[in-house]
């Protein structure tokens, strides 16, 4: 999804591929395979480029350093893309900054975890700091009982965090983007809806979010930027607390263009693959300003129709105004393979945008070929 702003500013965009058949490979025309953690096919893919960003965080950081030292231009560096890639290191980073953190711990065995919950109460959250997405490595565990039940979770990796169970409205998400010479920007706080730990939809901006909680977070969000030297692109995922501390609280960091900033591809002046190209290669950052009052993002996973092009006569003619994303990824159940985005006339019609935003997502997704049918309503998408 980098490529297309990448033609449109002239910028050559080559994906070091982790194989033939992933989806970036049709995008681009230079689409060398390798492997991500091989530090001699980094060196070589390396080689002649002015800048090497990431689509995901799992690049291993003592690459990162060896590839700065040999001359590469990296962006986000490893110092602060440590901070995604690292759950602990980011919560001890936000506790550094003084910005609201959940109760959380480093927990190196169930005896911690134990200890953890009875000091702040059960239920609490268990994650694997590293490697995590889609809430895979995130756990909820409901009691002393339930804590001996992670056992193997440690096994796989130690310390873990812990963390409260956080009693939230809804999700947020505060995206900024920052240059390497430290121009900021960022786009309005979003609302964000997770389904099974993956997210499903966003509203941007957050409706009837108050004021002081959307300057706070949006402030959070490039005081992290700033001060942990992010360049490019960042999320800031967050809980909204209304009443409660600060309002909000701080759930986690990633340092790439993010699920929750799709949306601004067809509902922002500037789309976040665009920003975060301007902002790795140093250039003045674009306009964050939305393309009108309400837009919506509706994710679709792998369904039941594996002939995603049989769906789209139904799909396209059900919303003219939606923008379809297609990833061109193989259609597997759950697996994230597209999204659409609709702008809405007016914030006061958001239910109807939901609605048919999620009417093409689920014809694509189920192949329906009737218009106009829709099993998910936004109350049971909420
Ligand atoms: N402390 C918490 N309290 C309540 N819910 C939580 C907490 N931590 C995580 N969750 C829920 O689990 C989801 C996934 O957690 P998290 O964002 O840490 O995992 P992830 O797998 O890294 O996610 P992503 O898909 O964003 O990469 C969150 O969006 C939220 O819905
Ligand atoms: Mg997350």
């Amino acid at each position: 999804m980098m490529a297309p702003a990448a033609t449109a500013l002239g910028f050559e965009l080559r994906v070091l591929a982790e194989g033939e058949d992933v989806s970036a490979v049709s995008a681009v025309a230079n689409a060398p395979v390798g492997d991500y953690k091989d530090l001699n096919h980094l060196l070589e893919f390396s080689r002649g480029v002015d800048v090497l960003t990431f689509d995901h965080e799992h690049v291993p950081t003592a690459h990162l350093r060896s590839l700065i030292e040999a001359g590469v231009n990296v962006h986000p560096g490893p110092d602060a893309l440590v901070n995604a890639q690292d759950k602990l290191v980011m919560r001890a980073a936000i506790d550094r900054l003084e910005l609201p953190n959940p109760r959380w711990a480093a927990v190196a065995g169930v005896a911690d975890l134990v200890a953890f919950g009875e000091e702040i109460g059960w239920p609490v959250v268990l994650k694997m700091p590293r490697g995590g997405y889609d809430g895979k490595g995130v756990r909820i565990v409901a009691s002393a009982d339930d804590a001996a039940e992670s056992a193997g979770w440690f096994e796989a990796m130690s310390p873990l965090l812990a963390e409260a169970k956080v009693e939230f409205s809804r999700e947020l998400s505060a995206m900024v983007a920052r240059t390497p010479d430290g121009e900021s920007r960022a786009w309005p706080v979003v609302h964000t809806i997770q389904v099974d730990g993956v997210c499903d939809e966003v509203i941007a901006p957050a409706l009837e979010i108050s004021l002081d909680v959307a300057a706070a977070a949006e402030n959070a969000a490039l005081r992290i930027a700033n001060e942990l030297g992010v360049t490019g692109v960042m999320a800031v995922e967050l809980f909204e607390t209304p009443g409660v501390g600060a309002g909000f609280l701080i759930n986690e960091l990633a340092m790439r263009p993010h699920n929750t900033g799709h949306w601004t591809q067809d509902g922002s002046v500037t789309s976040q693959f665009e920003q975060h190209l301007r902002a790795i290669l140093n250039l003045p950052l674009g306009a964050t300003d939305l393309l009108g009052p309400v837009v919506v993002m509706k994710n679709f996973l792998g369904g039941n129709n594996q002939d995603l092009f049989s769906a789209y006569p139904a799909a396209l003619s059900s919303e003219p105004a939606a923008k379809v994303h297609c990833y061109g990824k193989a259609v597997r159940p759950g697996r994230k393979i597209g999204h659409v985005n609709l702008v809405g006339t007016s914030a006061a019609d958001v239910d109807s945008v939901r609605q048919r935003a999620t009417t093409v997502a689920d014809i694509i997704r189920n192949g329906r070929i009737q218009s106009g049918t829709t099993t998910a309503t936004s109350e049971e998408t909420a």
